[in-house]
């Protein structure tokens, strides 16, 4: 692949449980090229939602490489991983980790004002608004239903117009006519900014809007159209 902006070779992550250690990931080899879409699918427990903390530099790997945009993600400290997710990626968790003592537009402009933006919260009350969320900006995340908390993360993590976003079950909790607002904002995002998206999902008809998917299966790659990754 001629210019990946995520690259995995032989990613490994091995984590400590209660009896010894938990191979989690067994080795991942993948390339994700620029804008391209990626369903992220498999059996609960495969490891989906680790490998998207791998690629985000939210775990570290424990053997192998993660490259993201040219850089080494396994290589690299606390701040300078910390700095370069803030300005390339965004990250929507499986369960949303907004700031409970920050209203739902605070949560969304906070990226944004850390990014320097001067209009920060014009911008976040859009991104609320395109999310369906207008008329929530001012509840607290305990005061939102799950899917409203998940909304006010997607909006959080796409308001900075990353280049990577990588999103668990971006629409586990949310009715059909939300789930596919969520999908249009997602793929507008690539479509439009050409981010890379990276889906974690349950959901058929999310997968199949992928430009292609990857199935995980205990640790490792199992199948999904994973013939492309060589390309
Ligand atoms: N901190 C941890 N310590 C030990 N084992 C862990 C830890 N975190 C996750 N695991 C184990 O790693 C495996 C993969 O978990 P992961 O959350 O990546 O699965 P998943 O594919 O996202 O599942 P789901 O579809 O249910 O969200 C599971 O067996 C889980 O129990
Ligand atoms: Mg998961």
């Amino acid at each position: 692949m001629a210019d990946p902006v995520l690259s995995l070779d032989d990613a490994r992550l091995t984590l400590d449980g209660n009896a010894g250690p938990v191979e989690i990931l067994r080795g991942i080899t993948l390339d994700v090229g620029r804008g391209e879409t990626v369903g992220l699918v498999g059996p609960s427990g495969s490891g989906k939602s680790s490998l998207l903390m791998l690629m985000g530099g939210l775990e570290r790997a424990t053997g192998g490489t993660v490259t993201a945009l040219g850089r080494d993600l396994t290589a690299m400290g606390e701040d300078a991983l910390a700095r370069f997710r803030r300005n390339h990626m965004g990250v929507v968790f499986q369960s949303f980790h907004l700031i409970p003592t920050m209203t739902a537009l605070e949560n969304v402009a906070t990226p944004l004002e850390l990014a320097g933006a001067d209009d920060a919260f014009d911008r976040a009350r859009a991104e609320l608004e395109a999310v369906g969320l207008g008329p929530r900006t001012g509840h607290y995340p305990a005061q939102l239903s799950g899917g409203e908390q998940q909304r006010v993360a997607l909006a959080r993590a796409a308001a900075p117009r990353p280049e990577i976003l990588l999103a668990d079950e971006p629409t586990g909790n949310l009715d059909g006519p939300t789930g596919e607002t969520i999908m249009d904002l997602l793929f507008g995002l690539n479509a439009r900014h050409g981010a890379t998206l990276i889906l974690v999902t349950h959901a058929p008809d999310l997968a199949a809007r992928c430009s292609r998917t990857v199935r995980l299966e205990d640790g490792r790659i199992a199948g999904g159209d994973v013939a492309r990754a060589a390309e």
